[in-house]
């Protein structure tokens, strides 16, 4: 029979590839989107299953309404990728942060516990909780030291679907994603920004991209690949958290230079700290520059995945690579590139 998912955050880019992959499998999909004075399903369309989700406009703060909407419902599986996501502004808005990232998860789990019991769930929970991390590479059993409102809220979910899990006999899991990006990113985040911010360059020497901290690194992978994990973890007999990333480690500054190159601009660094600056050196003009406002009260320095016990369990690998990652963007940027 037909299997039912809820989908939460369905316009994100997780939520947008995570549709597709389940429609291809056969399944029904309600997507949760708030309401927005611009189209925030564009990622559906862009991927051509705008049509095939069954969209409800609900903001998870409406508690009452997700409760009706599970009790009503009563789906096979409920995806929870909604979620302040930008790490910057939750240190903006922290209460905000809390509200969608922690509390309304705390929602969900209570709305299964009481209205639909079968309803296997999926947190959407993150390496962002490792933070300041304690062991290289991080798994299952590294300890969490969150450095942001967006750390420590993401936290607070993970721990209540462990304890609805443990207390109630919920099919309730986490998935530890690290950093995974695609064509369909926000804009905000690094290498998003990077792409655009050198496809701009490459159309007009003015155009100058800023950026922060180019130390930090990070295990980046293809958002596609991460969606199809969400769903072996729901189909697994009994639920348990698994970490998922690539298990290779770039900085900033390295993105940058695989960016630079395949857009065929001689990337070369000069000067220090604040005054660094990435120039193009058939052009001798910067195309990279820093601003402060671009760095954190608190960054996490580095984070390596080790999904191991995804690879065992799940049967779970990446398909894509780094430098695969940076192609498909890049392409996708050409392609689409508008003054
Ligand atoms: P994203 O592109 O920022 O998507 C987040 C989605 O949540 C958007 O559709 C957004 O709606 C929605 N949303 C935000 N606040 C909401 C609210 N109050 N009520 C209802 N919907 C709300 O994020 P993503 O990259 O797809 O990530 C999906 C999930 O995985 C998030 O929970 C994120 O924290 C987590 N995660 C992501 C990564 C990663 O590297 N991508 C890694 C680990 C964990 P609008 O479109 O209207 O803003
Ligand atoms: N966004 C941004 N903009 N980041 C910059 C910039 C800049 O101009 N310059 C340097 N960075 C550095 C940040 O300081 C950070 O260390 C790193 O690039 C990555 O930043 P983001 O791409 O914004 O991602 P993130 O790691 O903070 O968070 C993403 O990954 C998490 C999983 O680890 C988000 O998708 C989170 O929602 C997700 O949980």
């Amino acid at each position: 029979m037909e299997k039912l998912a809820i989908i939460t955050g369905v316009g994100g880019q997780d939520g947008a590839y995570l549709s597709k992959n389940l429609l291809e499998k056969g399944y029904k999909v309600i997507g949760l989107s708030r309401r927005s004075s611009v189209n925030n399903l564009s990622r559906l369309e862009i991927l051509g299953i705008l049509d095939e989700v069954e969209i409800i406009s609900a903001d998870l703060q409406e508690h009452l309404l997700i409760q009706q909407l599970i009790e009503q419902n009563q789906p096979d599986e409920f995806y929870n990728l909604a979620a302040q996501s930008y790490v910057v502004d939750s240190f903006s808005n922290p209460f905000y942060t809390s509200k969608v990232n922690a509390f309304a998860v705390l929602n969900i789990l209570e709305s299964i516990k009481i209205f639909s019991q079968k309803t296997r769930f999926y947190q959407a929970s993150t390496s962002e909780m490792f933070g300041l991390v304690s062991e290289t590479p991080q798994n299952e059993e590294t300890r969490f030291h969150p450095r942001s409102p967006y750390g420590f809220s993401k936290l607070y979910a993970h721990h209540a679907t462990i304890n609805y899990r443990e207390s109630y006999d919920l099919f309730a899991c986490s998935g530890i994603l690290f950093n995974h990006e695609s064509p369909l990113r926000g804009g905000n985040f690094v290498t998003k920004k990077i792409v655009k911010g050198l496809v701009n360059y490459k159309n007009d020497q003015e155009r100058i991209l800023k950026l922060g901290n180019l130390e930090a690194q990070r295990d980046w992978g293809f958002a596609g690949d991460y969606v199809e994990a969400m769903r072996l973890m729901l189909s697994l007999e009994a639920p348990e958290d698994f970490v998922i990333s690539s298990g290779r480690m770039k900085s900033v500054r390295e993105f940058c230079e695989i960016v630079a190159q395949l857009l065929k601009i001689d990337l070369v660094w000069e000067g220090s700290g604040m005054k660094e600056q990435g120039i193009d050196s058939r052009s001798n003009k910067a195309c990279i520059k820093i601003d402060e406002t671009n760095f954190r009260p608190a960054d996490v320095d580095l984070l390596l995945g080790d999904s191991s016990k995804a690879t065992e369990i799940l049967g779970w690998s990446p398909t894509v690579d780094l430098e695969g990652l940076a192609q498909l963007m890049v392409d996708y940027e050409l392609q689409n590139f508008q003054d």
